[in-house]
Formats: C-alpha cells, sequence, structure tokens
C-alpha cells in the first residue's frame, strides 16, 4: 500500500508544483497568477489594502481566474488562548480513543477511515475550544451541526462553476448553516454573531480532520520510532498542507518584483510550493519531497516559514489548537503500528485530503527502534 504524491498530482495542483518558480507567474492568460517566494507571500497575505480577502468564503478555494468580490471589513479573528487551546485539546484526548472503540464494537475488525474517525473528535475539541462558556449538550449539537454543514458546502465548493443561489446544492448548504446559526444563537457568551462563530467552527474543524488523516498516512509509510512528535506534524504541514493555495484579490494595479499584476486579479500563495523551496526546509535539496521528521533538528530553519497556516489579518487564530491537536495524534500513533489499509488518493476538491484514508492500528509490543 502506498499514498500518492504531491509531486505527481494531476490537476490544480499539479500545475502550480510545475510551475516555473521565478516570481510572480501567470497560470493562465489572464491569471491567476502565483506568487513563487516567500517575500511575494509575505507581501500578498500582509497587505489587504493591496490584496484583499476573497468575498465568497465558501468558495475561496476557487482557482479560476475569475473576478471575485472582496469582503474588505471582515472580522479579524482573536487567536484563541491558551485555556481554550487547553480546553480543545482536552476534550480530544477523550474523543479520539472513544470513537476508534465505537467503530470497534460497531464494524469489528474492520480498518478505520481517517477522515471519518477524525470528524467528531475534532469536532467536538474545536467547538470546546471556541464555545468555552456553553454546556456539554449544546456544544456536541453544535459539533453535529458545523459537521453537516461542512458536508453541505462540499458540493458548492466542488462544483465548477458556482452553483445557483436557488440551486439544490445552495439549497441544502443554506439550511444547514441557518440550523447551524439558529442553535449558534442561543450559546451563551458566543464569540461575535452566529454567522462569524459557525465560520471559525467550520474553518477549524474541516482543515484539522484533513491535516490529521494525511499525518496518520504519512506516519503509517514512515513510522516515527524515537522521533519527535512535533517534527512529524511539521513535516506533514509542508508535505500536504490542507489549504495548500489561498487566494487574494487585486485592489489596484499592483507591482510585484517588477510584474505587473492588473486590478481584480487573483493571486495565489502556496504554503505547498512554498514547502518545497530549500532555503526555508532543512536537508538535502533531493530530498525535500520525502518525509522526514528528522530534517527539524536541524533548528537553522524556522518550521512553518512556509505559511501553512497563513500569515497577515487573516492568519490562522487556531494555529497551536491545530498543532496541539496533531502533536497529540502523532504521539499516540508514535507508540503503535499503524499501516493503510488501501492505496491513499489525494483529493483536491476542497483544499487538500487523503481519500480514502483506511488504516488499521495494532499495539506495539517491541520498544521503538
Ligand atoms: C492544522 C490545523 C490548521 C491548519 C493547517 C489551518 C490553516 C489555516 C490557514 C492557512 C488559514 C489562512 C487562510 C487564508 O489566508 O486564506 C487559516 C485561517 C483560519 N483558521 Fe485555521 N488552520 C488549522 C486549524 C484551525 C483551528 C483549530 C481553528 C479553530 C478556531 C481555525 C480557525 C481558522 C479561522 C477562523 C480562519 C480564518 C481567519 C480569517 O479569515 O481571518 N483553524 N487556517
Amino acid at each position: 500500500m502506498h499514498m500518492d504524491s504531491a509531486e505527481s498530482a494531476p490537476g490544480r495542483l499539479g500545475a502550480v508544483l510545475a510551475a516555473p518558480r521565478s516570481g510572480v507567474v501567470a497560470l493562465g492568460p489572464h491569471g491567476p497568477w502565483l506568487v513563487t517566494t516567500p517575500g511575494q507571500a509575505r507581501a500578498v497575505l500582509t497587505d489587504p489594502d493591496r490584496f484583499d480577502f476573497p468575498g465568497d468564503v465558501s468558495r475561496s478555494g476557487d482557482l479560476s481566474a475569475s473576478r471575485g468580490d472582496t469582503r474588505s471589513g471582515h472580522v479579524v479573528f482573536a487567536p484563541l488562548d491558551r485555556d481554550q487551546v487547553a480546553s480543545g485539546l482536552a476534550v480530544f484526548d477523550e474523543e479520539w480513543p472513544a470513537a476508534l472503540t465505537e467503530h470497534d464494537r460497531r464494524t469489528p475488525g474492520t480498518p478505520y477511515d481517517a477522515m471519518v474517525l477524525l470528524r467528531r473528535p475534532v469536532a467536538r475539541a474545536t467547538t470546546a475550544a471556541v464555545l468555552t462558556g456553553a454546556p456539554d449538550a449544546q456544544r456536541h449539537a453544535v459539533a453535529d451541526l458545523v459537521l453537516a454543514w461542512i458536508d453541505a458546502l462540499a458540493p458548492v465548493i466542488a462544483a465548477r462553476r458556482p452553483p445557483g443561489r436557488w440551486s439544490r446544492a445552495r439549497r441544502r448548504e443554506r439550511e444547514a448553516r441557518l440550523a447551524l446559526e439558529d442553535t449558534l444563537a442561543e450559546t451563551p457568551a458566543l464569540p461575535g454573531t452566529p454567522a462569524e462563530a459557525a465560520a471559525v467552527l467550520a474553518a477549524g474543524i474541516q482543515v484539522p480532520i484533513a491535516a490529521g488523516a494525511w499525518l496518520l498516512a504519512h506516519l503509517a509509510q514512515h513510522p516515527l520510532g524515537a522521533g519527535e512528535a512535533v517534527h512529524a506534524v511539521w513535516e506533514t504541514l509542508r508535505l500536504t498542507p490542507p489549504t495548500w493555495v489561498t487566494a487574494r484579490i487585486t485592489t489596484r494595479e499592483v507591482d510585484l518584483d517588477g510584474q505587473v499584476v492588473p486590478s481584480g486579479a487573483v493571486v495565489l500563495v502556496s504554503p505547498l510550493l512554498l514547502g518545497r523551496l530549500p532555503d526555508l526546509v532543512p536537508g538535502d535539496v533531493d530530498g525535500l519531497p520525502g518525509f522526514d521528521p528528522g530534517r527539524w533538528r536541524d533548528d537553522t530553519r524556522r518550521p512553518g516559514a512556509w505559511l501553512p497556516f497563513g500569515a497577515g489579518p487573516h492568519a490562522c487564530p487556531g494555529r497551536n489548537l491545530g498543532l496541539a491537536l496533531l502533536t497529540h495524534l502523532a504521539e499516540w500513533a508514535a507508540v503503535r503500528h499503524i499501516s493503510l489499509a488501501d492505496h491513499v488518493g489525494i483529493d483536491q476538491s476542497r483544499g487538500l485530503s487523503p481519500l480514502p484514508c483506511r488504516f488499521r492500528v495494532a499495539e506495539r509490543t517491541e520498544p521503538p527502534p
């Protein structure tokens, strides 16, 4: 069993990785434009006056060169604090073994599916971190409603063209979102409006599910042994960052290192591409596409310089929780034998996720190497 590598992926991912890394590159006759240096990536993400956030967040992974609406004036989310991260992690610590046990009870002997198994633990963990004041029953209800909204959003995001307002996909998505917002409206001490809280929860659940599944897929192929769990997390976020590309819209004509990009154009920043630049990653250049947590023992490079959590005003406010959940999962995997039960493919329909990602677990009897 093995997994597909991003290096040989077709489609948009392949196009981004194959683009010349010479600065700003137009991927089509009228864009979108891809920046390929860390400096340009930072410039784009940290200057919202010139590079605005796309308006329709449900389709921000859309790489078509369409002129997007912008959503200037969008609220900036405060990073989760230490207590919030601790409550999220405590919930994950309970829910992850519970999910495994539940699977074994219902379908004994069958492989686990990481993208399914991680849903409830991650949803409840993030909900606990974001809605600290709410009672358990309400948080659990919210976690289920966020998952239902994420599922209803999938066909909207995956569609080649934006589905019409009254299409079945949009109607379902709207119903799921309103059901979530109605429940959030009754939640005590909600951070922001129900719509804002819904957006935070969805972002904070869908992405870490994919990240956790990638982590397990990589660790099944490359057991960690005595390596550091957090290094495996950074390596996962380097090779397969779930938010592998993010878009901004130019508000005026801009000059990026001599390349003129017109107003209203889509500019892409790709953590997946940046994570393969030798300047940002320690180790042998030829080995860069390979999963090697040990490379991070070399502390001359800062993990995360390829921006898997973004940068600037829209940088990820849940970064610390994401890292904590993933490190916990890597520690769990490190003392077990994880093996893939199926070939792992790369799904590009919404960010990057491993699909399917089925695995088996055996308790380890011998000490780690
Ligand atoms: C490993 C896990 C995670 C990864 C890799 C990740 C990655 C990212 C990235 C790259 C962005 C920026 C997108 C852009 O610039 O367009 C982002 C934004 C965001 N993330 Fe995360 N994230 C993770 C976990 C979380 C968690 C646990 C939360 C929980 C609160 C969260 C909430 C958000 C929100 C609300 C935004 C939008 C920020 C804004 O638009 O102002 N994320 N995330």
